[in-house]
């Protein structure tokens, strides 16, 4: 028996028994069915374990049996991994690896089984399920899309601590084992199958006859031979050794340092072919309690709760019955509206494009076709599925041909009366019920629905350049907006791949009005005589995915100058944008579109241009240090982010976190900007804030430094203690949102 003292058992815990069967379909043959009542996945989580120990009591004593197979409730119903709430909750590193010993026990019961075992999977087969199975002979999964294998737990700040770290490099050899899980990646079946992932593939509905074929010998299951390369690496520890120093240096290059977990999980896979099963289980038990307690991983937890949470965004409800939206309209086939119509063809969505320009459609048009191609290539789309998704798509230079659309979304100029107009002639085309819904990123939702039959079914839905890389979507509410509008645009973000956040209609929204007080910052700085390549790797260091000024290049000068200008026109004196942006623009000076901005693009790596210091004017800022720097930056984004949850344009701090880390980067692994504000203090970030304020402005530019006045929210905080992320505004989603660990 296994001891589970201490781990966190949910609330609707079942009886001992319930989340375990043994069904005996045919003599010497016991299927173990994985199917606890009180959840709609899966979850590897105190009763399954405890249910599963007592099966195993079972097939033990049975001395008849010549296989076991282990299978979920349904052919694509496997188990999602382990309970991640569990772990979110859990501050005490020794009652981590109790639990890690208590469940490596449980698997090597499962390993020693005479018997022979089968583990016969299928849907999501995330961290802890795959680990289970890991554990059997042999692994039969389904051949269906759903199907999608991996061990993906150093994403959430851990390691696949259940005999992942050593099983599947003794299953796989380094190189693949290392690849796995550094990059957490949930492979497709045939991928899956391709790698040695898993051992057999079959059709869902065969699964149970298969796996049971293998485990009573009637069927073969080959475990694919490893190769004499594969052999040659995993014995030779030379080769080993060059292995992980390049891993290593390639995980610290990406890392900065800041994430512990795939740096655990190197050595422990490492030292996987030289180690005995007993050491290494030891070994992961003692990482995995090093890292579910840390800040890392309690960040990241956070971070992966709050994007299953907006999954439910486009959930029904009561009093809203969303319609799926199959047939879509994209007016305008510029950088935004070319990527977000590829997508919804991608995705399965019929669409029609427009845009007056012929060459501008044509791009588009032919814009898709490549990416598709290129997708067919590489196998990411079967030919059958690369085809449909080009005739999906289908252009037109008129507004025409758009009576049957459910939704149509516009990405035309930037200009008030133009898109009215455009708006104007879609409503009276659309269907009654179709949704119309803008791009736009500086203009007033409310104001283009101004005049329109039906603006409760208008709104924005701000995707993010490059349309298909940037995770998150704003879905703007107007002050007229229905639910069921929002609820249907969210959901076909979800569809798109994309985390949607609903924010209301204020200028900028939520992430652009978060991001211009930290643009601006750093071009003051640079203009105040800070050495600009300080800057951006003070910023990097911090943990951003690109400097402020390798950003305003990808944004390009002049979206960023026009975005600047209408924060200034709506918040006034604070957002006043430092003239150092207009004039480091130029005509063919604009970003990376030109080849020219802070950094000089060419083929290699950007440089940062070399006539930068021309545009330099004083030194007074020259002195200010790395925490200085950082702190502006980072504490005139808090100060704005406090002013939006006052103003309710955003549901709360974990939304706000989540657009943060999924709309501008900002490091993952603090958890979001205001899981960052919590980590210093309010009162901390208040009083440094009021520093910055009283000092002299050493950027001498308009705006003096009442943008750094404390925001009042913040000040209500410090002084009475409270956090951001004060719970419950933390509280993780319901039991059923949790998955993938191990
Ligand atoms: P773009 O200039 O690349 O493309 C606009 C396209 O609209 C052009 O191809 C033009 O021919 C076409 N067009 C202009 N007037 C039209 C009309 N009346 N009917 C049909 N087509 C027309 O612009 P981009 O960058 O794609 O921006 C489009 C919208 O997306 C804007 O509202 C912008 O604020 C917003 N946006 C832009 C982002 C960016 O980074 N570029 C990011 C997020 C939003």
């Amino acid at each position: 028996m296994i001891d589970l003292t201490g781990f966190p058992f949910p609330d609707d815990a079942p009886e001992p028994g319930a989340c375990v069967r043994i069904e005996r379909p045919e003599p010497g043959l016991a299927v173990v069915v994985l199917d606890p009542p009180h959840r709609k996945l899966t979850v590897l989580d105190g009763p399954v374990l405890r249910d599963l120990d007592a099966a195993l009591d079972e097939l033990e004593r049975d001395v008849t049996l010549s296989g076991v197979v282990i299978t979920g409730r349904a052919p694509d119903e496997f188990a999602v991994g382990a309970d991640v709430k569990a772990i979110e909750s859990v501050t005490d590193p020794a009652l981590i690896a109790d639990v890690v010993r208590a469940v490596h026990g449980l698997f090597r019961r499962i390993a020693a089984l005479r018997p022979r075992t089968v583990a016969a999977v299928g849907g999501p087969v995330p961290g802890g399920a795959y680990e289970l199975s890991l554990a059997c002979d042999c692994i039969v999964a389904t051949d269906s899309e759903q199907t999608r294998i991996g061990l993906p737990e150093t994403q959430l700040g851990i390691i696949p601590a259940w005999g992942g770290c050593h099983r599947l490099p003794k299953r796989v050899g380094l190189p693949t084992a290392l690849a796995a899980i550094l990059t957490g990646k949930l492979y497709p079946a045939k991928h899956a199958k391709k790698l040695g992932l898993v051992d057999r593939l079959t059709k869902p509905a065969y699964l149970a006859e298969v796996a049971a074929g293998i485990a009573l010998g009637r069927e073969v299951c080959r475990v694919p031979a490893r190769g004499w390369r594969g052999l040659l690496i995993d014995r030779n520890p030379i080769a080993r050794a060059v292995i992980v120093k390049q891993s290593r240096k390639q995980v610290l290059a990406k890392t900065r340092g800041h994430y512990p977990a795939p740096l655990e999980a190197l050595q422990l896979v490492a030292h996987a072919p030289g180690t005995s099963l007993a050491e290494g289980m030891e070994l992961e038990a003692a990482a995995a309690a090093r890292l579910a307690v840390g800040p890392v991983a309690k960040s990241l937890i956070a971070i992966f709760f709050a994007s299953e949470a907006a999954k439910k965004l486009g959930r029904r409800r009561e009093g809203v019955e969303p319609r799926q939206l199959d047939r879509a309209g994209v007016i305008g086939g510029g950088v935004m509206g070319a990527g977000i119509a590829s997508l919804l063809a991608e995705r399965g969505v019929a669409t029609r494009i427009m845009d007056l320009s012929r060459p501008a459609l044509d791009a588009a048009l032919g814009g898709h076709r490549a990416d598709v191609e290129r997708k067919r290539k590489s196998r990411r789309l079967t030919p059958s599925a690369a085809t449909a998704a080009v005739d999906r798509l289908d252009g037109t230079t008129e507004l025409i041909g758009f009576g049957r659309t459910q939704i149509v979304i516009e990405a035309i100029a930037e200009k008030l009366d133009v898109k009215r107009a455009v708006f104007a002639q879609l409503a009276a085309q659309v269907p009654d019920d179709a949704i119309l819904a803008t791009n736009t990123s500086s203009l007033s939702v409310d104001a283009i629905a101004e005049g329109l039959p039906h603006p409760e079914r208008f709104c924005g839905m701000h995707f993010f350049n490059p349309v298909k890389r940037m995770p998150l979507v704003e879905v703007v509410r107007g002050s007229r907006t229905s639910e069921r509008t929002v609820t249907e645009v969210a959901a076909l973000a979800l569809r798109l791949g994309k985390t949607p956040v609903v924010v209301k209609d204020v200028p900028g929204f939520l992430v652009n009005r978060i991001l211009g007080p930290y643009l601006d910052e750093a071009v003051r700085l640079f203009v105040g005589g800070v050495d600009p390549a300080a800057i951006e790797l003070a910023m990097l260091e911090f943990g951003m995915p690109m400097g402020p000024f390798a950003l305003l290049d990808e944004v390009g000068l002049d979206i960023a100058l026009h975005a600047a200008d209408a924060l200034h026109e709506a918040y006034g004196e604070r957002m006043t944008p430092c003239a150092g942006l207009f004039e480091v623009k130029g005509p063919e000076r604009l970003g990376k579109k030109t080849g020219l901005g802070f950094y000089r693009h060419g083929r290699g790596k950007p440089e940062l241009a070399g006539d930068l210091r021309s545009f330099q004017r004083g030194d007074a800022a020259k002195g200010l240090g790395r925490a200085d720097i950082v702190d502006r930056l980072v504490l005139a984004m808090v100060n704005e982010a406090a002013r939006c949850l006052a103003e309710d344009v955003v549901a709360g701090a974990r939304e706000l976190d989540l657009a943060t880390v999924f709309g501008t980067g900002f490091a993952p692994f603090r958890g979001g900007l205001l899981a960052y504000a919590d980590s210093l203090g309010t009162r901390e970030v208040v009083q440094r804030l009021e520093r910055i304020a009283a000092a002299p402005d050493v950027t001498s530019r308009p705006g003096g430094t009442e943008r750094f006045t404390p925001a009042r929210l913040l000040v209500e905080m410090a002084e009475s203690g409270r956090a951001f992320h004060d719970p419950p505004a933390q509280a993780a989603p319901s039991a059923d949102l949790s998955t993938v660990a191990g």
